[in-house]
C-alpha cells in the first residue's frame, strides 16, 4: 500500500500566541460524571476525516497501553469543551529519551476559539512540570490545517514529516511532527 503523501504545497506557519491571549482552560482527570460528554465527543470524530479510525475494537489502543493518560478540557466555569491524552514515546533506549506524544479533540460546538491551542500548551507545560522529559510532541495529518494551526498558536514547532506513519481508514498517511521543548517553555516564561 502506498502512503498518502503529505501536502506538497508550501505552507507558512502561523505565529504562537502569547499565553495571555489564549483562552483560559483547566485540565482535570475524567470522572464518572463525564461519560455522556466523552461518548458525545468520541461520536463527533467517529467519521472525522483526520481523526476517525475504523479499526476493530481489539486493534484500538488507549493511553493505558503506553503509560499515558487523559484529561477533560474545561473552561474556568466548568464547561466541558474537549479532552486531551498523552502517551510516552522513546527516542533512544534510555529513560531520559522518553518524550510525551499528545492528542486532542475539541467538541464541535467549541471549535475556533483557540481552546485547542491553549489546552495543548497547558498540557505540554503540565507534563514538563510533572516529569523530566525534554520534549512534548504531537503528530497530525498534513491536511489537518486546524490542528496544525492550533499547535503553532500554542507554541509548538514543526519538525518534519514521518512518511507512511499512520494507518487510518484503509490507507497509510504521512504525518507532520510538531514539538515543544522544555527550553521553549522556559523562553516563553522569561521574555527579554
Ligand atoms: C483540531 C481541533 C482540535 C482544533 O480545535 P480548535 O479549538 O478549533 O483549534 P483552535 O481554535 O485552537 O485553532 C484552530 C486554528 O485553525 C484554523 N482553522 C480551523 N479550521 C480550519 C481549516 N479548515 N482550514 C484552515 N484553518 C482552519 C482556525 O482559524 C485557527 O487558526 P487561527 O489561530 O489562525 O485563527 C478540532 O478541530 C478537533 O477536535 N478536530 C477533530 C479531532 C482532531 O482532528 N484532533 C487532532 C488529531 S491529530
Amino acid at each position: 500500500m502506498v502512503a498518502r503523501q503529505a501536502a506538497k504545497a508550501v505552507r507558512t506557519a502561523v505565529a504562537a500566541l502569547p499565553v495571555d491571549e489564549l483562552p483560559e482552560v483547566r485540565l482535570r482527570p475524567p470522572d464518572g460524571s463525564d461519560g455522556e460528554f466523552l461518548a458525545e465527543l468520541h461520536a463527533s470524530v467517529a467519521d472525522d476525516e483526520w481523526d476517525g479510525y475504523d479499526d476493530p475494537p481489539e486493534d484500538q489502543l488507549d493511553g493505558a497501553s503506553f503509560g499515558g493518560g487523559a484529561a477533560i478540557v474545561e473552561r474556568p466555569d466548568g464547561t466541558r469543551v474537549g479532552s486531551v491524552s498523552w502517551i510516552q514515546v522513546p527516542h533512544g533506549p534510555n529513560r531520559r529519551s522518553l518524550a510525551w506524544c499528545i492528542g486532542i479533540t475539541i467538541h464541535p460546538l467549541h471549535r475556533g476559539q483557540h481552546l485547542a491551542a491553549s489546552a495543548q500548551r497547558a498540557l505540554a507545560d503540565d507534563l514538563f512540570s510533572r516529569s523530566d522529559a525534554n520534549r512534548v510532541e504531537a503528530e497530525t495529518d498534513a491536511g489537518n490545517l486546524a490542528e496544525r494551526h492550533a499547535l503553532e498558536r500554542g507554541g509548538f514547532t514543526e519538525d518534519g514529516v514521518a512518511r507512511g506513519a499512520n494507518w487510518r481508514r484503509g490507507e497509510w498517511h504521512d504525518m507532520v511532527i510538531y514539538s515543544r521543548l522544555r527550553s521553549d517553555r522556559d523562553a516563553d516564561a522569561s521574555p527579554e
